[in-house]
């Protein structure tokens, strides 16, 4: 079971603080039933050149490879980043740097105002560029978006990621499971940042779906994401 979005890399973003954080953070995954994670911290292009961003990552990386050390009972790391959507994204000609390590996938932050037409146009330039784009927690533009620019956006054909929450909050579950159901969600991810306020849920998110649909239907789920990932 993979998580694809999460901010475990000690102290790049507004996750993990320390390596310690990290191992605790990776252990409740685990004992969610996740042996994969995507360790996507925030990329924002007004702080962050691609270089500098690699080289952090690295030496967060390191810091936290040195607190796994030769654990084997804690899920593998995959190197990524959460990319927030900038003017001129599509024309980055090295922002495959960005997407999940052995992959061509890029995890998306869409802007939280509606989006006028050129931005969904520099999505699908991006797609064009031959990167694979996946919309990071798509719940949390529905309500911003009107059903004309919704729908638009999900003609770009890219893929989705929902978070553990969109399953777990009584007031969005029925909608979650709709689109899960109908196929509209490509990948799972906890978007954790720490152990208390958001943390790795993804075990309990996928629980939801298995007593609604079935563990047939997480079955299929998840040999769909392993296929992505290459897994
Ligand atoms: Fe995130």
């Amino acid at each position: 079971m993979t998580d694809l979005h999460m901010h475990v890399l000690p102290g790049m973003d507004d996750g993990s603080r320390d390596a310690a954080m990290s191992v605790a953070m990776l252990e409740r995954s685990a004992a969610g039933g996740v042996d994969t994670v995507a360790a996507t911290s925030h990329f924002y292009a007004e702080d962050n050149d691609i270089p500098r961003f690699l080289a952090r990552r690295r030496t967060a990386w390191g810091r936290l490879a040195e607190a796994i050390g030769d654990r084997e009972d804690l899920p593998q790391v995959l190197l990524g980043a959460e990319v927030l959507y900038f003017g001129g994204i599509s024309g980055v000609d090295t922002l495959d740097a960005l997407c999940l390590e052995g992959t061509d996938l890029l995890l998306l932050e869409m802007p939280f105002v509606p989006w006028p037409d050129r931005v969904l146009r520099e999505v699908e330039a991006i797609q064009r560029s031959g990167l694979q784009v996946v919309a990071a927690h798509i719940e949390r533009y529905m309500d911003i978006q009107s059903r004309r620019v919704m729908e638009a956006f999900f003609d770009l054909g890219t893929f989705i990621q929902c978070n553990g929450s969109f399953f777990l909050s009584r007031r969005t579950a029925r909608q979650a499971l709709r689109m899960f159901r109908q196929g509209q969600i490509q990948f799972l991810g906890s978007d954790a940042h720490n152990l208390t306020s958001r943390p790795p849920d993804l075990g309990e998110a996928v629980q939801v779906i298995e007593r609604k649909l079935g563990r047939e239907a997480v079955g299929r789920f998840f040999a769909g994401v392993d296929f992505f990932i290459g897994g």
